[in-house]
């Protein structure tokens, strides 16, 4: 039976929010749940990545995106993560693909980034989150930026295109949303 996997992390963030956070840290916008393989490159696809382009992964965790991005899609790819242990270990794995010039993580926080020379961003966070980072987005993004959210949409914005996936090879279902600023 295909599982909507969206619904388990949904709690885990919650309860990761119920944990609290430290004054001055970076607040927590979705508790590390990498996306399959599988459904990365359905999301690079869906966004017309092309080479030469520069992408963000906005909550990058062990870079997934970012190296297929960069290795496969030959794009320049960025991924901010505020995890240092998983900032740490891409940036590890980065370098021994030898992607350094086309890759790189930033330990921080995505809302304290910088993203208005993107030309795809891609997003798996947790419902409120997209509504948080929106204001930023909305005010950063150049015209014909995309952007592809993984199961949960940007309150607010149309997508140009929505992309679902029955089963990732696991049995679990997947929805992308394609935007176009
Ligand atoms: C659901 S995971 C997605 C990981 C990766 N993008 C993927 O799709 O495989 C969300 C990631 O966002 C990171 N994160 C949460 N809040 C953040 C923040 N304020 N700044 C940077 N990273 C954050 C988490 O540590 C986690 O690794």
């Amino acid at each position: 039976m295909l599982v909507r996997r969206s619904v388990l992390w949904l709690l885990a963030g919650s309860l990761a929010g119920l944990a609290g956070q430290q004054a001055q840290e970076p607040e927590r916008l979705a508790p590390y749940y990498p996306t399959p393989e599988t459904v990365v490159e359905k999301m690079l696809q869906l966004g017309g990545l092309k080479a030469g382009e520069k992408m963000f992964d906005l909550g990058s965790g062990d870079g997934r995106i970012v190296i297929m991005a960069a290795q496969k899609y030959h794009a320049d790819a960025t991924g901010i993560e505020f995890d240092k242990d998983l900032a740490r270990q891409s940036s590890d794995r980065i370098k021994s693909l030898d992607l350094q010039k086309t890759a790189r993580i930033i330990n921080g926080d995505i809302l304290r980034q910088d993203l208005s020379s993107a030309d795809l961003i891609t997003v798996y966070l947790l419902p409120a989150s997209n509504e948080k980072i929106r204001p930023m987005l909305d005010k950063q993004l150049r015209k014909g930026t995309r952007l592809v959210a993984h199961d949960f949409e940007i309150p607010g914005w149309t997508p140009v295109e929505v992309l679902q996936i029955e089963d990732d090879g696991e049995g679990r279902s997947h929805t992308l949303y394609l935007y176009k600023r």
